[in-house]
């Protein structure tokens, strides 16, 4: 039997005081849609329909990423039972239906996967929860013997049915062919004046369909976002498990609890992080790469033994094996650092090569510049890339030395082993080999003398 999904996301989230649709808040660095669509990916599905409202325009935007989805908008959101009303004449009856939430990240596909079974081909399947504050959640009816009955919303609720801790989740998955029969006739008459799709369970009992429950493993994932408390909540309850994952396949981390990752990381043997490490987009490390406390890398490539001391930040850099970093340093787009090369304190490197074993320990600028091995660059060196209009480049020969405190005033080229004396304003090339200095001469005056002080004026 085909399976095909329909995640609720129409919903505008008002308590989240957005303007944009709760399902496109930032989870990990994801969308929270984007959460489940990848959960929903591990499944075998043969199609998924979104239905959408709020944020259309800013939903869609992002639907060219999510290829093969059937986009459904709902424009008035009139409830559940109507939101998945809408994506049924896409769905064909031969197939079973699961129905998501787009607001509840981090629902697990083994737990999908069981309320699909349970639902087979014949019943229909609710995952529930047990609460001990149930507040807010639909109530689970069951009769003596134990079998569901109904689902009552709690506006809807009597006080006694108000005291049962066991709640809906949501998530429920059915035949297609009945799911249409009963949500034709379901109709709004009820406190809020919505059509629920929670009262398919009344009509497949009245039909002689047996509805069978599940019960999620844990709490957590079936928890929706409704405010930026519960976002806040379910972003670390996301990061510790993805810790644990991590450490689990070898990752040292000094604290779990401060580490977030808001992308993918992929890691060897033996690396360590340090606290309040933050980790964005697409990173990779070699094997014991170690980054030290409050340090931040997004896009970055880190080869074999790197180490990034405390406070240093990497954007978009490929560092080669060997590499020291920081503290204090700060990697931009397009930095390349090759093997055993080393960056300092107050340092920053933009779309510039660092070649094999050279140095720029402390406090310089290097941008839009190609750097060959073994070259030195001293405190205060500014590659000047920038005229106000456009950038140029600097080229640095290999084992040049670049003395204190020099400007190199691009586009200019420094020839291999050249040594520009401290406090040089280079603006042409420098040839290979030789000192160049714009220093002017030093002078001392026999004769001179301290100014002494005066009385007061008169
Ligand atoms: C719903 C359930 C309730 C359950 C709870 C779990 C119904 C009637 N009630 O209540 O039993 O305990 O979820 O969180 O189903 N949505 C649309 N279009 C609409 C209405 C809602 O797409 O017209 C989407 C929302 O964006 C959201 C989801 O459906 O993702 C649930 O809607 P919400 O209004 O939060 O339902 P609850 O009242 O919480
Ligand atoms: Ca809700």
């Amino acid at each position: 039997m085909t399976v095909e999904v329909i995640v609720l996301a129409a919903g505008k989230g008002t308590r989240m005081s957005s303007n944009r649709p709760k399902v496109l808040q930032d989870l990990a660095g994801r969308p929270l849609l984007e959460h489940v669509i990848t959960t929903l990916g591990t499944l075998e599905t043969s199609r998924v329909h979104v239905v959408y409202g709020h944020g259309a325009e800013q939903i869609l935007a992002l639907s060219e990423n999510w290829p093969g989805i059937n986009w459904v908008c709902q424009a008035q959101q009139l409830g559940t039972g109507h939101a998945v009303l809408q994506a049924l004449p896409a769905v064909a009856d031969s197939a079973q239906i699961l129905v998501v939430y787009g607001d509840v990240p981090l629902i697990r596909s083994q737990t999908l996967k069981a309320v699909m079974q349970a639902a087979g081909r014949e019943h229909l399947a609710v995952l529930t929860c047990e609460l001990s504050d149930p507040t807010g959640y639909g109530r689970i009816l069951r009769n003596p013997d134990g079998r569901v009955t109904g689902i009552v919303e709690e506006k809807d609720a009597s006080p006694a049915q108000q005291a049962i801790s066991e709640i809906n989740t949501g998530f429920l998955a059915a035949p297609a062919a009945r799911l249409k029969e009963w949500l034709n006739v379901v109709d709004n008459n009820n406190s809020q004046g919505e059509y629920y799709l929670t009262d398919i369970v009344s009509h497949a009992v009245a039909a002689g369909i047996e509805v069978v429950t599940c019960s999620a493993s844990d709490r957590d994932e079936i928890r929706g976002v409704n405010t930026q408390g519960e976002l806040a909540r379910l972003e670390r309850v996301y990061q510790l498990r993805q810790a644990e994952r991590f450490m689990n396949n070898g990752l040292s981390l000094r604290d779990p609890a401060r580490f977030d990752v808001r992308g993918t990381l992929v890691f060897a043997a033996d690396c360590s992080i340090d606290v309040n490490v933050v980790i964005a987009g697409s990173v990779t490390f070699g094997e014991r790469v170690s980054i030290g406390a409050n340090c931040f890398l997004r896009d970055c490539t880190l080869g074999d033994g790197v180490t990034v001391n405390a406070n240093s930040v990497l954007e978009g850099a490929t560092v080669g094996a060997g590499c020291s970093i920081g503290p204090f340093a700060r990697l931009r787009p397009g930095t390349e650092l090759a093997e055993k090369a080393r960056v300092g304190n107050f340092v920053e490197l933009k779309a510039a090569r660092l070649g094999h074993g050279s140095k720029a320990n402390h406090l310089a600028y290097v941008g839009d510049a190609d750097v060959g091995n073994h070259v030195n660059i001293a405190a205060g060196v500014i590659t000047c890339n920038y005229d106000g209009a456009n950038k140029h480049k600097t080229v640095i020969g290999d084992d040049a030395f670049i003395g204190s405190n020099s400007q190199l005033v691009a586009p200019v080229e420094i020839g291999a082993g050249a040594t520009i004396g401290a406090g040089s304003t280079i603006s042409r090339n420098a040839e290979k080999g030789k000192l160049t200095l714009t220093r002017s001469k030093q002078v001392t005056f026999e004769n001179w003398q301290r100014p002494k002080k005066k009385g007061p004026l008169t």
